[in-house]
């Protein structure tokens, strides 16, 4: 089947790789010359890492390139069955290309958005076939990236659904079903990780021990070390985002520490200068089972409060969490490892000790049906 991708930046190129490599015609497109102009040079420089360890022959390699046809318009898209969106996330922005595309394309042709923050169904309205719209959320760099969440909002039809996990699913994706609800799993779940760290950077705990707490507990990288990764103005874009979406609940409360961060300008390695970076790891303080526990019970409530939503299981929550984030368990794994009983009580000591712009950021979701 020919997959169409609009938008040649980071995340369409990356997408545009991934289908190509799996043995499907990609046509793309991008508004900027310079994009297109670029593009097969761009995934020809992706692909030569692969070429040289072994995991793609020269040939593959060709193969792949050859399968990418960068096209002017998205008129030249239209014979595809799957076209993904990678376009700026801005609502208009991505609301226009499904206009202009979906005329042209066969009627059965689904639409799929890389959004990671607006929401689909805002996307799909006003088209003419609505239910053929979905979310595809790939992850950086996405032929890297194994995780992709699958977007339903309430119009979309189960076929659509079927094609888009079906051909993700061919290109070695693990495909995860997420409502179409703010952050969807990972961007929303992940929250707690930075969210919690910075509580207790606030109540004087320092960076780097919070990280070695982590760290010991088997996460790759400490909270802090993964937000110098990130780098802290993007960490603070989509924490604020996400609690503008949530009604500024205080789950998703925006630390002054952050927001100092990035005033300061001190973003983590783009910066030269982060929460740790460059700062060597250390070893983790005497009680940091404590921080780890309360960490993951932030992680663990947060995930159960999405699962209680519907449209998700702990399941797929767990594997998100893994291979979107390279967490060592999912948090209904770290709460199985704790004992319910553990991550209830240390919740509700939080919430007893919570200042008064926290009150209800520990209220524990309802208990998942057995
Ligand atoms: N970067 C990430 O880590 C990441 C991860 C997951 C999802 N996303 C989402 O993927 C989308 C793209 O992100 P990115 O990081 O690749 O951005 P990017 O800025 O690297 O690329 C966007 C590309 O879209 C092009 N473009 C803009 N408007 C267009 C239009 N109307 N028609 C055709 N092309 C147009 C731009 O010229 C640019 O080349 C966004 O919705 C973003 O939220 C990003």
């Amino acid at each position: 089947m020919i997959i169409g991708v609009v938008g040649l930046g980071a995340m369409g190129l990356g997408i545009a790789q991934v289908f190509a490599q799996a043995g499907h015609p990609v046509r793309a497109t991008d508004a900027a010359d310079a994009a297109r102009a670029s593009a097969r040079e761009r995934m020809a420089a992706a692909l030569a890492p692969r070429v040289a360890k072994g995991a793609m022959t020269g040939a593959e390699r060709d193969a792949t390139l050859a399968r990418l046809t960068v096209v002017d318009t998205v008129e030249d898209i239209a014979p595809a069955g799957l076209v993904i969106e990678a376009v700026a996330e801005r609502l208009e922005v991505k609301q226009a290309v499904f206009r202009s595309l979906e005329p042209l394309l066969p009627a059965d042709a689904v639409l799929a958005t890389n959004t990671s923050s607006l929401s689909v169904a805002a996307i799909a309205e006003g088209l003419a076939r609505p239910g053929q719209v979905l979310g595809l959320h790939f992850f950086n760099p996405a032929p890297v990236m194994k995780l992709v969440e699958l977007v339903a909002y309430a119009g979309t039809t189960a076929a659509a659904l079927d094609l888009a996990r079906s051909l993700a699913e061919g290109a070695g994706k693990v495909v995860i079903a997420c409502p179409d609800r703010p952050g969807f799993i990972v961007n929303r779940c992940a929250r707690p990780y930075y969210g919690e760290a910075l509580a207790l950077l606030e109540e004087g705990r320092t960076a780097t021990e919070i990280d070695a707490a982590m760290v010991a507990a088997g996460y790759r990288l400490g909270p802090f070390a993964l937000i110098d990764l990130i780098g802290a103005d993007i960490n603070l874009a989509a924490t604020e985002s996400l609690a503008a979406a949530m009604g500024g609940h205080p789950r998703y409360h925006v630390f002054r520490a952050l927001r100092d961060q990035v005033a300061r300008g001190e973003l983590g390695r783009k910066s030269g200068r982060g929460f740790v970076f460059p700062a060597e790891p250390a070893p983790p303080p005497a009680d940091a089972e404590a921080i780890a526990l309360r960490i993951e019970a932030a992680l663990a409530n947060e995930a159960a409060w999405l699962l209680s939503e519907g449209g998700v299981t702990a399941e797929g929550i767990d594997t998100a969490m893994k291979l979107g984030l390279n967490f060592p368990r999912g948090p209904f794994e770290a709460r199985a490892r704790h004992g319910a009983d553990r991550i209830r009580a240390t919740l509700a000591a939080l919430e007893a000790a919570a200042p008064p712009h926290l009150k209800t950021r520990y209220l524990p979701a309802p208990e998942p049906s057995p």
